[in-house]
C-alpha cells in the first residue's frame, strides 16, 4: 500500500459524527412510534442472514455521516486491495487473502505470480482425500483398526476456529467418530483430553501455522509419548519397530512450514499446508480445518466454504447502504469512537454457537487491539473494542441485569434461526419457541426498557420504582437465519471477519499482524529456567515476579 492511512479524525464526516453525537437524544421508543418505515428500512439481507439493524441508536444523519466517514476513509478502496491480493499486511508484508480459500474452483486470482485458487483446490483436494479415508474406515491405525477419535492440537487460530465450528455442526458429525481439542500447555488439557482413548484408533493433527508454538509442538510431544507408551505397553507395536511407524499411522499436521513437520517426525504424506496469506484466526477454511472436514465431510465443508463466499460476494458487492459488514463495522466505530462503548456483547440465541463468542475474540481483539496505525504512527482515535458473550438464555441469568440496568453502554448483537437443529417439546410447547420468545423479549426490553409509570401501574411500592425503571435504549442488533447450516455458520464467520475489517481500515490499522502477542512469549521462555529453579536466573527478575517464583517453588510437591 502507498501512503499513509487517512486520519478519520481530520474527516469532515468524523466532525459531522461528533456533532451528531452531541446533540443525539437516543428514543428508541419515539423512534419507533413517528417512523412506519424505520424496522424496513434498517432491516438487511446478506446471503442468507436477515439483519436487524433498528434498535441501534441511529438515525439516518448518523447513518449517513458512518457512509461518509467510510468513503473519506477509503474502506471501500482497501476491500478491493485486500481481494486483489495487495500486501495490506503492512507491518509482515504479506497479502491478506482468506478470502482467496473460498473463491470457487473455476475462479482464478494471481497473486505474487502464483494462482492462488489453483494451489487452494489442490490441497483442498488433499484434506478432502485424507478425510474421507478416515470418516471410511479405509485409513486404519497400526494394528488395522479404524480411526474412532481424531485429537487435534493446536492453539488460537489454529485451534478456536475448528473447535467452535465442531460444536456448531454437531448435528452434521459422523456418528462413531469424535474429534477433540487439545490447546492449552497447562498439563491438565492433555491429560483430560486423552482420557479413556485408545491409541490404536486415535489419530492427532498438529494444527499450527508456524509449528513453532511452544504450546502445541509441546502438547504435540506429549501426545507422540502417550501413543507410542501405549502402543508398546499392549504390545501392539513390537520391540523391532520403529516409533515413527505408529506415528505415521496416528500423526498428521497441518502447517505453513512443511519442513519443521517433517523435522517433528510426521511423514510429508500426512501433511497439509497453507499459506502465509492466511492469517491464523482467519484459518478455519484452509486445511487448519482439516479435523471439521473429517467431522463432517468434504460436501458439508464444501457448503461451508461456499457460504463465505457468499458473504464474501456481498460485501464486495453490495451498495454501501445496503452492505452488511460496512454497516454493523461502522455501528461499531459509531459507539466506540462517538458514544463511549468499551465493549460488544455476542449473545447467540443457538446454544450450539456456545464457542463463538470466543472465536470472535480472537478474530477481533487479535486484530484490532492495535494503538499504532499501519505505518507506524499512534492511532488518532480509540479502536477494537472487548468482544465477549455467552450464548442465551444463559447469560440472561448471569450478566444481562448489567445490561439492562447497568451504566455502561454494550452494543449487543443477538444471533438465532429459525429452526434448531435439535428441537424438543414441552407437552404442547415447542421448547425453540420458548427460546426465541427470549431473544424477542431481551431485545425488546434492551430497547424500550420500562418507565416508572408502567411500574407504578403495576402497583409497585413508590421507594422501589427507581429500582425497577428500565431506561431503555441499549442498542442491539438481530441476526437471524433459517438454520445453523455449514453454509450459514460460513457466512456468519464471514460476516464478522469483514465487520473487522471495517473497523481496522477505518481507524486505518493494520488488522493482520498479532506483535503484542510476542512479548510474553519471549518472556515465558527467558522464565522457564527461574521457574525450574535457575536461582541466577530468578534474581535478575523483578520484585514481583521473584516473590511469585518463591512461593511456587516453596509450594511445589
Ligand atoms: O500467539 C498468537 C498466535 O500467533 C495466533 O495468531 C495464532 O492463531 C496462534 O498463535 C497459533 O499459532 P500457530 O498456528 O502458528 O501455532
Amino acid at each position: 500500500m502507498t501512503g499513509g492511512p487517512v486520519d478519520p479524525t481530520t474527516t469532515s464526516a468524523w466532525s459531522d459524527l461528533a456533532d451528531l453525537a452531541e446533540s443525539l437524544e437516543p428514543d428508541l421508543r419515539a423512534w419507533f412510534a413517528e417512523d412506519d418505515g424505520r424496522v424496513e428500512r434498517l432491516s438487511l439481507t446478506a446471503a442468507d442472514l436477515w439483519v436487524d439493524l433498528s434498535k441501534n441508536l441511529v438515525d439516518d444523519a448518523v447513518v449517513a455521516a458512518l457512509l461518509a466517514l467510510a468513503e473519506q476513509t477509503d474502506v471501500l478502496d482497501h476491500r478491493d486491495a485486500m481481494y486483489a491480493g495487495e500486501h495490506v499486511n503492512v507491518t509482515e508484508d504479506r497479502a491478506v487473502l482468506h478470502t482467496a480459500l473460498r473463491l470457487p474452483a473455476d475462479a482464478s486470482l494471481e497473486v505474487d505470480g502464483q494462482d492462488v485458487v489453483d494451489d487452494v483446490h489442490s490441497t483442498l483436494a488433499e484434506v478432502y482425500d485424507f478425510a474421507e479415508r478416515v470418516r471410511s474406515g479405509a485409513w486404519v491405525g497400526i494394528t488395522g483398526q479404524r480411526i474412532r477419535t481424531v485429537v487435534n492440537i493446536g492453539i488460537g487460530g489454529s485451534d478456536l476456529g475448528p473447535v467452535m465450528a465442531y460444536e456448531a455442526l454437531a448435528a452434521y458429525r459422523q456418528s462413531g467418530l469424535e474429534c477433540r481439542f487439545i490447546s492449552n500447555i497447562d498439563p491438565t488439557d492433555t491429560s483430560t483430553t486423552l482420557e479413556g482413548l485408545d491409541p490404536e484408533t486415535t489419530l492427532f493433527i498438529v494444527a499450527s501455522k508456524t509449528f513453532g508454538t511452544l504450546e502445541t509442538l509441546t502438547n504435540a510431544r506429549l501426545c507422540r509419548t502417550w501413543l507410542i507408551a501405549g502402543l508398546r505397553g499392549s504390545g501392539a507395536l513390537g520391540p523391532d519397530t520403529e516409533d515413527r511407524v505408529a506415528v505415521s499411522r496416528h500423526f498428521a499436521a497441518v502447517s505453513t512450514a512443511l519442513d519443521k513437520v517433517a523435522d517433528f517426525g510426521i511423514d510429508p504424506a500426512n501433511a497439509f499446508g497453507f499459506w502465509d496469506w492466511v492469517g491464523g484466526r482467519y484459518s478455519l477454511d484452509s486445511a487448519i480445518g482439516t479435523s471439521l472436514v473429517v467431522a463432517i465431510g468434504p460436501e458439508r465443508f464444501a457448503e461451508f466454504l461456499a457460504g463465505m463466499h457468499a458473504m464474501d460476494e456481498h460485501f464486495r458487492t453490495a451498495p454501501p447502504a445496503e452492505n452488511v459488514p460496512l454497516l454493523m463495522g461502522l455501528l461499531n466505530v459509531w459507539y466506540t469512537n462517538f458514544l463511549g462503548a468499551q465493549s460488544h456483547a455476542v449473545l447467540p440465541y443457538a446454544q450450539l454457537l456456545h464457542r463463538f463468542p470466543a472465536y470472535l475474540q480472537q478474530l477481533t481483539m487479535e486484530s484490532n487491539g492495535k494503538s499504532v496505525r499501519w505505518d507506524g504512527t499512534p492511532v488518532t482515535s480509540g479502536t477494537g473494542e472487548i468482544f465477549w458473550g455467552e450464548p442465551g438464555t444463559n447469560g440472561q441469568h448471569a450478566f444481562y441485569q448489567l445490561l439492562h440496568q447497568g451504566t455502561q453502554l454494550v452494543p449487543a448483537d443477538f444471533i438465532a434461526v429459525a429452526n434448531p437443529a435439535y428441537g424438543l417439546a414441552d407437552g404442547d410447547a415447542d421448547v425453540h419457541e420458548l427460546f426465541l420468545a427470549n431473544f424477542f423479549a431481551q431485545t425488546q426490553a434492551l430497547a424500550f426498557g420500562k418507565t416508572a409509570d408502567e411500574v407504578r401501574a403495576e402497583g409497585a411500592d413508590e421507594a422501589v420504582v427507581p429500582a425497577r425503571t428500565f431506561e431503555g435504549n441499549n442498542p442491539t442488533t438481530s441476526i437471524m437465519a433459517p438454520e445453523l447450516s455449514p453454509s450459514v455458520l460460513g457466512q456468519l464467520i464471514a460476516l464478522y471477519e469483514h465487520i473487522t475489517f471495517v473497523q481496522g481500515a477505518v481507524w486505518g490499522i493494520d488488522s493482520f499482524d498479532q506483535w503484542g502477542v510476542e512479548l510474553g512469549k519471549q518472556l515465558a521462555q527467558a522464565l522457564s529456567p527461574a521457574v525450574a529453579g535457575d536461582a541466577e536466573v530468578a534474581a535478575e527478575q523483578d520484585a514481583s515476579t521473584q516473590s511469585l517464583i518463591a512461593y511456587y517453588r516453596k509450594h511445589r510437591r
